[in-house]
């Protein structure tokens, strides 16, 4: 299997996930095709309780990941993630990121998704503190700071999430951690360089890589960009 524990083979620290919520969710072989230099295809899982949006579930992840040319980082919007979450590392998604609000046992759930063989990732909400991840960061592969209300795209980014992930960042630093730091929300060319230069290194876009005329260009764009500022 493609893609488990992917790292990009070590060519570049910075990782472009375009969020497939801004896709034509009807022709999405072809929007699948138009992200081949991503490093990862983000799929937005909501269940309309833990979010007021509804998107698909696990059948459609699994016609993802057979038709994706790149890993599957699934996030999952979803209340009771221990229920769902091993269902998406089992169908072969190289990351599984649930929400810490909706977590019972955040650590658990890691430890599950890493002993199916995903990458273990934590979001939190805008409004979410993370100190109570610095003690637990070497149980997880990713820390998704939302740089939006989760829910819907296209909304505007919220630098007030800043400071929270510089400090993640720095704590990271700190203790040598290899966690991968990702945003999603309002991802763009003007926003991704305040993001990367607090320190994250994957970045989820949406509209604006499949609002664009060329998703690729889009990419390579955001990617120069990010990387410029991303603070090592
Ligand atoms: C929002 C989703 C995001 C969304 C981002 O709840 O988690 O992944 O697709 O969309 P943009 O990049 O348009 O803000
Ligand atoms: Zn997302």
């Amino acid at each position: 299997m493609t893609g488990r524990r992917r790292d990009n083979g070590g060519v570049s620290d910075i990782r472009i996930n375009p969020s497939i919520l801004a896709a034509d969710f009807v022709n999405m072989q072809a929007e699948l095709a138009r992200i081949d230099s991503a490093d990862f295809v983000h799929v937005d899982v909501m269940d309309n309780h833990f979010v007021p949006n509804l998107t698909f579930g696990p059948q459609m992840v699994e016609r993802i990941q057979a038709t994706s040319p790149v890993p599957l980082d699934v996030h999952l919007m979803i209340d009771e993630p221990e229920r769902w979450a091993p269902t998406y590392a089992e169908i072969g998604a190289a990351s599984v990121t649930f929400h810490l609000e909706a977590a019972a046992e955040p650590v658990t759930l890691a430890r599950t998704l890493r002993s199916i063989g995903a990458r273990a990732g934590v979001a939190v909400k805008p409004g979410t503190a993370v100190d109570g991840l610095f003690d637990v960061l070497d149980e997880f592969d990713q820390i998704l700071v939302m740089t939006v209300e989760p829910g819907f795209g296209g909304q505007s980014f919220m630098p007030e999430t800043m400071p929270k992930l510089r400090a993640l960042a720095a704590h990271a630093r700190s203790v040598g951690s290899g966690v991968w730091l990702q945003v999603d929300g309002g991802i763009g060319e003007s926003t991704i360089a305040q993001a990367a230069d607090a320190g994250a290194d994957t970045f989820v876009a949406g509209s604006a890589v499949f609002g664009a005329d060329r998703p690729d260009a889009a990419i390579a764009a955001l990617r120069t960009r990010a990387g410029q500022a991303h603070r090592h």
